[in-house]
């Protein structure tokens, strides 16, 4: 699959699909904090924050899904097990806050996330940007994407 566009990737595909393998895992790893912490909120504004965070969420998991589907086409394999997630990550799990009911600590944890993800998507368009058009394309749409999701957390602060 994808043989000519691997031929002709402008970059080293090896190191490329070990860039994008770490940018899926970081993206389980924000789909699973992001959803419990969608689970757990508590308090009189619970409802919003939950929409909120499942939004993101599924923003989220998209992005794993086009990270994989990018990563096949380069002839990679995208992390199979799930215990090395983590291992794999740019970053360790995000942990969410304790406290369920503390927004403003909810909306420090997702923007810390996000500023995470933008710093890795900035790194992977750097990496691209008129070697690689597909992949530059792709990492620019999460990376804008990424940034809506601080936007959104900043204005509920
Ligand atoms: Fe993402
Ligand atoms: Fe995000």
């Amino acid at each position: 699959m994808g043989e000519k566009f691997r031929k002709s990737c402008g970059v080293d595909v090896k190191e490329l699909v070990a860039e994008l393998n770490k940018a899926y895992c970081d993206e389980w790893l924000a789909y699973y904090a992001y959803t419990y912490m969608a689970q757990a909120v508590s308090g009189p504004g619970a409802e919003d924050m939950q929409e909120y965070l499942e939004k993101i969420a599924k923003d989220e998991l998209e992005h794993q899904d086009e990270l994989a589907d990018m990563i096949i086409k380069l002839g990679g394999t995208p992390t199979v097990n799930f215990a090395d997630i983590e291992k794999n990550a740019n970053f360790p799990y995000p942990m969410p806050p304790s406290k369920t009911d503390d927004y403003a600590r909810i909306i420090d944890f997702v923007i810390a996330a996000e500023a995470g993800a933008i710093e890795v998507y900035r790194r992977l368009a750097k990496m691209t940007f008129g070697k690689e058009d597909v992949v530059y394309q792709l990492v620019t749409h999460i990376l804008g994407e990424e940034v809506d999701h601080e936007e959104t957390m900043e204005n509920l602060r």
